[in-house]
């Protein structure tokens, strides 16, 4: 089927038109305008003064909910080389990409294709490569593609470590010991997502990503030098523009919820292109098994000044939540009190 071939399968038979499925509605479009300007999302160096790194995750985390960090210690070649890792994967015969093609979201290693991950109301235009690298227990790596085994593996190991760094750094954002977060333990699952936007004949129809929040605690993103995504910021989309060996980091919905909604989890979406580009998002999540442990505003940022914005929920109640709320316009409001 057109599906289970991946979104680049159906460029490979030679289209020139994209499926009507994939065409968005034209509201995603119009209703927001591109912000054509220099405005950036801000720009962390990670060695700079500590202060100085806490003051402006918390400022970029805010008010943006999204920020490129430098200096941050995951080597530039291991970046590039997980790129090239996932570029690999997809540019194989559709034959074996389609041996771990699937729409069951539990499995620890799938090759999924348009829309799985969000509701939204068209496809997107992309191929989805997802690993459950640690949920909490760890992925038995003779399941990873063997084309792109051993970067994942390193790449996840430098990554992780830099979670644990951000953790600490938005612990303090939110005034709080640098471990708070950690010793938490909700954020215990580690999961890579990696997309595949093939080169789109018609990229003014349809989108790589539609807009959407992320469900995580925080997502450590890896792009290509294509650029296309576009956070929302005051009412308008701004580019995310590519910085070589830069990552752009961005607050999820569950970060928001558990920092009482000092850290905003912002919508973002995915342009597509006539070129291809590859992108790769680490979600620090929850455990999706555990459906009946609870979240909530972190009792230490409770006061009789600061009052709980949310109620407590379970995984399995925030999932349904996000799978429910179409194309997730409506912010995390309904979840509060
Ligand atoms: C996403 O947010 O789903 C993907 C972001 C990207 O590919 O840049
Ligand atoms: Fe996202």
């Amino acid at each position: 089927s057109v599906v289970d071939q991946g979104v680049k399968g159906l460029v490979d038979s030679g289209i020139l038109k994209i499926p009507k499925f994939f065409i968005n509605p034209p509201y995603d479009f119009n209703q927001k305008k591109t912000l054509d300007s220099d405005v950036q999302i801000p720009v962390i160096d990670l060695q700079g003064d500590h202060q100085g790194v806490v003051d402006g995750i918390k400022n970029a985390s805010e008010k943006w909910g999204f920020f490129q960090i430098v200096n941050h210690g995951v080597p530039t070649n291991l970046m590039d080389e997980m790129i090239d890792g996932i570029r690999r994967f997809n540019e194989q015969d559709d034959e074996i990409k389609k041996q771990i093609y699937s729409r069951d979201f539990t499995k620890r290693v799938r090759f999924s294709s348009g829309f799985v991950l969000y509701q939204s109301k068209a496809a997107n235009w992309r191929d989805i490569l997802t690993f459950l690298m640690s949920i909490p227990d760890p992925l038995d790596p003779n399941e990873l593609p063997s084309v792109c085994r051993d970067v994942t593996l390193e790449y996840t190991k430098h990554v992780k470590t830099l979670g644990e760094n951000l953790f600490y750094l938005l612990s303090e954002a939110i005034g709080l010991k640098p471990d708070h977060l950690k010793k938490l333990e909700w954020a215990e699952s580690f999961v890579l997502a990696s997309n595949y936007y093939p080169a789109c004949p018609q990229p003014e129809l349809t989108l790589g990503a539609a807009k959407h929040r992320d469900p995580a605690f925080l997502t450590i993103l890896l792009q290509d030098g294509l650029g296309g995504l576009q956070v929302l910021h005051e009412d308008q989309w701004v580019d995310v523009k590519p910085i070589p060996g830069a990552f752009v980091i961005n607050i999820g919905d569950l970060l928001q919820i558990i920092s009482n909604d000092k850290l905003k989890s912002i919508q973002h979406r995915v342009l597509a292109n006539h070129v291809g580009r590859v992108s790769v998002a680490c979600f620090l999540t929850v455990c999706l098994n555990r459906t009946m442990k609870t979240y909530g505003p972190i009792k230490e940022l409770i006061s009789d000044e600061n009052r709980p914005v949310f109620r407590d929920l379970t995984t399995k109640e925030y999932i349904q939540y996000f799978n429910s709320q179409g194309d997730g316009t409506d912010g995390l409001d309904k979840l509060k009190l």
